[in-house]
């Protein structure tokens, strides 16, 4: 059975849930030959991971998941990016750490809110002007958080295509299983993002703004520009795509459920259960690695010093004890508070305060203004080939009346 699984196969990537059903008599601990590393699929022992840092390192959290071939390791030997958040372990950790926290305080989210009500509340302009139809992904759930995210930074508008562009190809090799080939791009990619970001620390060096990589430039006790620029290398990824995909699971799983759309947009109160349930049900963020410094004893296996852990959220999300009626989508569902999604301990995500603050606005002016959206007939959601990041590439949906503009 552990021989079998393989998170990049086709079955796994369109249901995970399934397979992930069919290893849990295999206990909460099991090697994975296809992966080449220890699948974690029990809550406790994936939160026992997540809060000992000292036994288990974040180091391998952005590492290629399969080694690459020598074109692209040297490319990447060149990129010289300096770890700084959840591939970093103290104590260099906390230095990072605490300038991104004050960066996403509660008074930053709290001047973002209506920024961001006003961005989706345009972008639902453009998609109503735009037909009964449309892919809600390309149109809603991608541009709002990248714009966000991007304009916090400074990143320019027009910088959207071509950052999204790169943050796909490092999916791929850091987290799939990409052609030499693609390698070879992806590794080219990462150099120009990185280069992107250094660019942008320059600028702002000269021309301070309005914006995060001013004020951390300004902060001159705190990071040199080389830390700068690799922090938000890593922030500018880690805070679009995964809001992106939960959007895109959340409208998936609310509009392919009879009423359920109807219901959430009648009772508002359910929206950020609906987000929190999404997180546990149909996570964005299903497996996320560690690599322990020591021997240790996990799930009653004794792992080796230097094991290599892929902690698989989307397993402990679907705990049978300890979510009752683990299979059912209940947006109403009281512990669904506990789920993973986010991680756990010194690494909790710092940005899980604006993916919720994103996830319940467009919520909710979707419900205000597309009350009858429905998931277009005859669109199979697909999902991108890596084991970390999930959510439907396109969502087709119709609203108003008729079949929808789009083909
Ligand atoms: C639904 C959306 C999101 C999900 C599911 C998610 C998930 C995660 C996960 C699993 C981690 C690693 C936790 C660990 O290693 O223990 C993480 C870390 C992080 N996330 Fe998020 N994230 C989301 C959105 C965001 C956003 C919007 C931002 C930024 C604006 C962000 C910024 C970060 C940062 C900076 C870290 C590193 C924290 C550290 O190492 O101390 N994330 N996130």
């Amino acid at each position: 059975m552990a021989a079998g699984f393989d998170p990049l196969s086709e079955g796994f990537l369109t249901d995970p849930y399934a397979a992930l059903e069919q290893v849990r008599p295999l206990g909460p601990v099991f090697f994975s030959p296809v992966l080449n590393r220890w699948v974690v699929t029990g809550y406790a022992e994936i939160e026992q991971v997540l809060l000992d840092p000292a036994t288990y390192s974040a180091a391998e959290a952005q590492r290629a998941l399969y080694p690459v071939c020598p074109e692209a390791d040297a490319i990447l030997a060149g990129l010289s990016l300096v770890p700084t958040m959840s591939n970093a372990d103290p104590p260099g950790h906390a230095r990072f750490r605490s300038v991104i926290v004050r960066a996403l305080s509660p008074r930053r989210m709290a001047k973002l809110e209506p920024i961001i009500r006003e961005r989706t509340s345009a972008l639902i302009d453009s998609l109503l002007a735009a037909g009964s139809g449309g892919d809600i992904v390309a149109g809603l759930c991608h541009p709002l958080p990248a714009a966000t995210l991007f304009a916090l930074i400074g990143f320019p508008a027009e910088d959207g295509a071509r950052i999204k562009a790169w943050c796909e190809d490092k999916i791929e090799v850091n987290w799939g299983r990409p052609s030499a080939e693609q390698q070879v791009r992806s590794a080219n990619s990462m150099v120009a993002f990185l280069g992107h970001c250094r660019a942008l620390v320059g600028q702002r060096r000269a021309r301070p703004a309005d914006d995060l990589t001013s004020d951390l430039v300004a902060d001159e006790r705190s990071l040199t520009d080389e830390e700068i620029a690799s922090l938000l290398f890593a922030l500018s990824f880690a805070g679009h795509e995964t809001t992106t995909s939960m959007l895109g699971n959340a409208l998936l799983q609310l509009l392919s459920r009879p009423g359920l759309w109807a219901r959430v947009g009648a009772e508002r109160a359910l929206i950020p259960g609906a987000i929190e349930e999404t997180l546990r049900y149909d996570t964005s963020v299903p497996m996320w690695r560690r690599v322990s410094t020591r021997e240790s004893v996990l799930g009653g296996v004794v792992l080796p010093e230097g094991a290599r852990l892929v902690l698989c959220f989307g397993a402990a999300g679907r705990e049978p004890g300890r979510f009752p009626d683990p299979d059912r989508f209940d947006v109403e569902r009281a512990e669904a508070r506990r789920q993973l999604s986010f991680g756990k301990g010194i690494h909790l995500c710092a940005g899980a305060s604006l993916a919720r603050l994103e996830g319940r606005t467009v919520l909710n002016e979707l419900a205000d203004r597309m009350p009858d959206l429905r998931l277009s007939p005859d669109r199979v959601p697909r999902y991108p080939a890596n084991i970390s990041f999930r959510g439907p590439r396109e969502l087709w949906v119709d609203w108003g009346v008729g079949r929808g503009s789009h083909p």
